[in-house]
């Protein structure tokens, strides 16, 4: 596992941008699993900027997201919304090409093997870009709700509140497993601020465990961590 320190969130979100735009040069067919939270805000709205000026052109290029709410998709706290505010329209991804668990299926867990289906049609994963709980998941993987592929998860009271809103538990989610996710030709991790640093501490010298599921990650032959000074305090 490769780790740039950079000093700053803003290093870190021109940096992920710049990763971002190389391998979109490169690959104008690129299959991207892409991420919701604070982190990647900065970097989709530098994508954007790149992309109004010319720098690379996604109409080609297929997103799958790497995770749902089960939530009605109209609510603003399900990354439906957030995705199409913040990545797929910003950054030109065709309609047609946008892929996200269907947070309102009937039958989550078939929806999950249904998501698998696309991801392996598509072709498989060129680049992940992830974030990190401070709890150490990756996606939904959360402690003891890490799985091999996409499945459902119980999310956390701790986690529903970083929905925002007054959601309340029981609330549920589908997300890439690990396997999903580490099948990736590249991963791409981001993390900034003071509240990541003991799960990037954890990452790098934990013993694999699914108590801290981004330990799971180091191995990957392809993974880069670009982390603010602050998330790699403990480092
Ligand atoms: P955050 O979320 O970017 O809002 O900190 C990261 C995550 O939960 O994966």
């Amino acid at each position: 596992m490769k780790i740039d320190i950079l000093p700053t969130a803003a290093d870190v979100a021109r940096r992920g941008a710049s990763v971002f735009e190389a391998q979109a040069q490169a690959r104008p067919a690129l299959v991207v699993a892409l991420p919701t939270g604070r982190t990647p805000i900065d970097m989709y709205a530098r994508l954007a900027a790149r992309r109004k000026s010319g720098a690379f052109d996604l109409s080609r290029a297929t997103a799958f997201n790497l995770d749902e709410v089960l939530l009605p998709r109209r609510m603003p706290q399900t990354f439906f919304q957030f995705m199409t505010r913040h990545a797929w329209e910003p950054l030109g991804i065709a309609p047609d090409r946008r892929f996200i668990p269907d947070g309102e299926a009937s039958d989550p867990g078939a929806e999950c093997v249904r998501y698998e289906d696309v991801i392996a049609k598509a072709g498989g994963l060129d680049l992940a870009i992830l974030g990190i709980g401070a709890d150490g998941h990756i996606a939904y993987n959360l402690p003891g709700q890490a799985g091999p592929r996409t499945h459902v998860v119980d999310l956390d009271p701790r986690t529903i509140a970083t929905l925002g809103g007054d959601l309340q538990a029981p609330l549920r989610a589908i997300t890439m497993g690990v396997d999903t996710i580490r099948s990736a030709r590249s991963i791409v991790l981001l993390a900034t601020g003071s509240s990541k640093a003991e799960a990037l501490r954890r990452m790098r010298d934990e013993p694999v465990s699914e108590a801290w599921p981004c330990t799971f990650f180091r191995d990957h032959s392809d993974l880069t961590v670009i982390a603010d000074q602050a998330a790699a305090s403990q480092l």
